[in-house]
């Protein structure tokens, strides 16, 4: 659990969409970015390609990032993992091709003081179903897969599994709309208790920005693929 629940809770805010705030060359830019990266992980068995925003690649988007972000949240520090130069890495790229179940994104280091994460779509069909329901332990995958709940060497910036959600929230059965509508790649079993708070429809140029104790995942609706780039800040 996180030691610092009562700041990280004062620092909550409703989750957020901003339209129009990068215009179709910085987009552009951003994909350009993407594509210079070399690839960290390619899961063929999850159809992923995630890519580490490293330093040094475009000062020009590390700057109009941190200055739009700045503008919308107020000051922050990137909460980042390392490379092997011990670097910064500024956020993730994900190309996926079947939606990413429930998580969350509250960190590995449970002193910090987890802040905000942002979600920039650079393809213009998908969607993120955000919850109304938090969780103040480490970044954790939320599944009642048994195989799943069976990983137990993570390598370093792995997700933790667990199905702990399951007892943390009211047992109510979800809705059955809903779950037909966004999430139909999730058994409805493991969204008990839980409560749509936001569905972000992506649009190309607007940034989504949310609190990283936010339970979230992607919606099943996926044109071919998708890929966002998200940031995690902390205090
Ligand atoms: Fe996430």
């Amino acid at each position: 659990m996180h030691k610092n629940i009562d700041k990280i809770k004062k620092l909550e805010s409703p989750a957020k969409v901003i339209k129009n705030l990068f215009d179709k060359s910085e987009i552009e830019k951003f994909f350009n970015l993407y594509k210079d990266l070399p690839i960290t992980v390619h899961n063929k068995k999850q159809n992923v390609i995630k890519k580490r925003w490293l330093k040094n690649y475009s000062k020009e988007l590390e700057n109009l990032f941190y200055e739009k972000v700045k503008n919308e949240i107020g000051d922050f520090k990137m909460d980042n993992l390392k490379d092997e130069k011990n670097e910064d890495i500024l956020g993730l790229f994900q190309e996926s091709y079947n939606p990413i179940g429930l998580h969350v994104d509250a960190g590995f280091n449970v002193n910090e003081i987890i802040f905000k994460q942002t979600l920039i779509p650079l393809t213009s069909r998908g969607s993120t179903v955000i919850f109304k329901n938090k969780f103040y332990g480490n970044s954790t995958n939320f599944t009642i897969d048994e195989n799943e709940l069976k990983i137990k060497n993570l390598n370093y910036g792995q997700n933790f599994r667990s199905s702990e959600h399951i007892e943390m929230f009211n047992k109510k059965p979800f809705n059955k709309d809903d779950h037909k509508k966004y999430l139909k790649h999730e058994k409805i079993e493991n969204l008990a208790g839980l409560e749509i708070d936001l569905v972000y429809e992506w649009e190309l140029g607007s940034m989504l920005v949310f609190d990283r104790t936010r339970l979230h995942c992607s919606s099943c609706v996926i044109d071919g693929k998708k890929i966002g780039l998200t940031t995690f800040t902390k205090k």
